[in-house]
């Protein structure tokens, strides 16, 4: 670890210990070192599948759009099920535990955070989550587990028992809107919180990237911790280039505070 970031883990761990409401805002690059690859790093998601094609009004008006979006679901579930927490998830969990944070904001539908320790209540899934299939007609719920059992199968996934609608995985594809009470949530607790760390998220995509700037311009203090820069780097006040799971072990570390498994 260069000098540098030592200096920066310290930082980090003095305004961790100054807050008294700190918001984690994760994107796909968290996950990456449970296995679960992102979207915009070389050989990341959006190189296997063309993200166009999986678009919420594609999947609705057309079967073969269905076919393609349910293939790319199989690989998805196969990819994450098995997945667990890393030193990155562990740390927010204990920074949560230690009474120092206020919200996890996420656009990952893995759970992971959940998994590690994070309090449901305070975890918001921007872009939903991938262990729900519902009816986009009536919401009624399917276990994630029998559909993926049926693509496996190569079989064909059904229409709703209930009502003949479209069933869908409960995440929010392009071209689909955020679940209103969750971004609303999110951007509550984006403005009145005293720290905003953003983790493992290339922040291109709106209106999740908003929420950043909205908590900076609320008179948070903004840190980016990623492995590469991000648009948003030149409005944070702390910038962390690095794994995020040596980053946030890291600081817990300084902190005190241990990884609970
Ligand atoms: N540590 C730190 N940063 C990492 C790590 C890691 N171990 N692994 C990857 N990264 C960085 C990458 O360099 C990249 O900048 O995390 C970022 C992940 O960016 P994306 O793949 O674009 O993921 P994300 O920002 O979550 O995408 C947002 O886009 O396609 C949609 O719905 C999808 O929720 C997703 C949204």
């Amino acid at each position: 670890m260069t000098a540098d970031n030592k200096d920066k883990f310290k930082t980090l761990a003095d305004w961790i210990r100054e807050s008294k409401r700190v918001v984690v805002f994760t994107g796909a690059g968290i996950s990456t070192e449970s296995g679960i690859p992102d979207f915009r790093s070389p050989g990341g998601i959006w190189d296997r599948f063309d993200p166009s094609e999986l678009s919420y009004p594609n999947f609705v008006s057309n079967q073969g759009s269905r076919k393609k979006y349910w293939e790319f679901y199989r690989e998805n579930w196969k990819e994450s099920a098995g997945a667990e927490p890393n030193r990155a998830h562990l740390a927010i969990a204990a920074l949560e535990r230690n009474g120092r944070i206020t919200a996890v904001i996420t656009q990952n539908i893995d759970g992971l955070h959940q998994t590690a320790g994070n309090d449901p209540e305070i975890v918001f899934e921007l872009h939903g989550t991938m262990w729900e299939v519902r009816c986009l007609s009536c919401n009624s719920l399917y276990p994630w587990k029998e559909i993926y059992n049926l693509l496996e199968k190569g079989e064909y996934v059904h229409n709703c028992g209930h009502c003949g609608g479209l069933l869908k995985p409960a995440t929010v594809s392009f071209g689909q809107s955020l679940p209103v009470k969750t971004l609303e949530n999110a951007q509550r607790f984006s403005t009145n919180c005293d720290l905003f760390l953003c983790i493992g998220s290339s922040l291109v995509v709106y209106p999740a990237a908003q929420l950043p700037e909205l908590a900076k311009n609320s008179g948070a203090k903004l840190v980016i911790i990623n492995r590469e820069s991000t648009p948003l780097d030149n409005i944070s006040d702390l910038v962390i280039q690095g794994e995020a799971g040596d980053v946030m072990s890291g600081v817990v570390e300084i902190l005190g505070l241990a990884l609970i498994n």
